[in-house]
C-alpha cells in the first residue's frame, strides 16, 4: 500500500485506569476499501469508530485521513450510531435532508431527489411525515442509515447499524451497502458482532482480542470473495466455510464464557 487512505499509527487509549486499545494499534486502510471490525462486547471497536470520528482523542499516537490528522467531525466522514437518537422535532424525511445541509453542491431538488431514494431504500418512503417519536427503534436506525448515505460521505463510519433490524432487511440492506461501496468508491468501517454479516460485507476483516483491543487477523476476505456479493452468496459453499473458519477464530478470541 502506497500512502494509505485512513491509518491508525501507533493508537492506544484510556479511560481512567481502564485500557482500551493497546499496545500501539497500528492499521492501514486504503482507499475504497471495506473494513469491518469484529470483535468481543467491550473490547474498544466503538472507541476506535469514535476516534476516527474525531470524537474522541487518542491517548497517544495518532489517525490520519490522507496524511492529515483526521481532526473534529467534518462531512468527510459521515457515522451511524449503535444507538442512533434522531431529532424528535424533524419528521423522518427532515431528519434524512439534515444530513446533507452542507451539500451546497446539490439543488433543492436534488436534495429531494436523494432524500426520497435513500427512505426508499430502507424501507421509509410511506412515513416521510412521521415524526420519530411514532416509529420504532429499527425505523428511527433506517433513518440514521440513509441520513449517512444521503450525505455521501467519502468515509462511512458504521457501529452495528443493522443491529435493530429483522433478519430480512437486514440481509437487503447489507447488500445495498455493498452496492454502494462499490458504485460510489466509498471507505466503509463497519462493526459488528455479527460473523456472517462480516463475511458478507467484508473486502477485509480485523478480528479484535478482548479488552485491551489487539488484532488478532486481518483477514483478506477479498481475494476469497471477490468484490460482487449478491445475496445468494449466503448459499454457497465458499461462503460458510469462511464464516466457519472466522466464527472459530471468534470464538478463541472471545474465550470461553462466550
Ligand atoms: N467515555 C468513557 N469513559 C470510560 N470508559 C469508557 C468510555 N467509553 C468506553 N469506555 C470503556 O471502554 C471499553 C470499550 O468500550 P467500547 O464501547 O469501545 O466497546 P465495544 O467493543 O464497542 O463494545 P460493544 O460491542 O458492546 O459495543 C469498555 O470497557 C467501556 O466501558
Ligand atoms: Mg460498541
Amino acid at each position: 500500500m502506497s500512502e494509505p487512505y485512513l491509518f491508525f499509527h501507533g493508537i492506544t487509549k484510556r479511560f481512567g485506569d481502564t485500557e482500551v486499545v493497546a499496545p500501539f494499534f497500528d492499521l492501514k486502510i486504503a482507499h475504497n476499501e471495506f473494513v469491518v471490525f469484529l470483535g468481543p462486547s467491550g473490547c474498544g471497536k466503538t472507541t476506535l469508530m469514535r476516534m476516527v470520528g474525531g470524537l474522541e482523542m487518542p491517548t497517544t499516537g495518532q489517525i490520519l485521513l490522507e496524511g492529515e490528522l483526521a481532526g473534529p467531525p467534518d462531512r468527510r466522514r459521515g457515522m451511524v450510531f449503535q444507538s442512533y437518537s434522531s431529532f424528535p422535532w424533524l419528521t423522518l424525511a427532515e431528519n434524512v435532508a439534515y444530513g446533507m445541509r452542507y451539500r451546497g453542491d446539490l439543488s433543492a431538488e436534488e436534495k429531494r431527489e436523494r432524500c426520497s431514494h435513500y427512505l426508499e431504500m430502507v424501507g421509509l418512503a410511506d412515513f416521510a411525515d412521521a415524526y420519530p417519536n411514532r416509529v420504532s427503534g429499527g425505523m428511527r436506525q433506517r433513518v440514521a442509515i440513509a441520513r449517512t448515505l444521503a450525505a455521501g460521505s467519502e468515509v462511512l463510519l458504521m457501529d452495528e447499524p443493522f443491529g435493530a433490524l429483522d433478519a430480512q432487511r437486514r440481509e437487503r440492506l447489507q447488500a445495498e451497502l455493498r452496492k454502494i461501496h462499490r458504485r460510489d468508491a466509498k471507505t466503509v468501517v463497519f462493526v459488528t458482532h455479527d460473523v456472517e454479516e462480516a463475511v458478507f460485507l467484508a473486502d477485509r476483516i480485523i478480528v479484535f482480542s478482548r479488552r485491551p483491543a489487539r488484532m488478532l487477523a486481518d483477514l483478506d476476505v477479498l481475494s476469497i470473495l471477490g468484490p460482487d456479493r449478491p445475496i445468494s452468496l449466503r448459499d454457497e459453499e465458499r461462503f460458510f466455510r469462511l464464516r466457519t473458519e472466522v466464527l472459530q477464530m471468534v470464538r478463541a478470541a472471545a474465550g470461553d464464557d462466550e
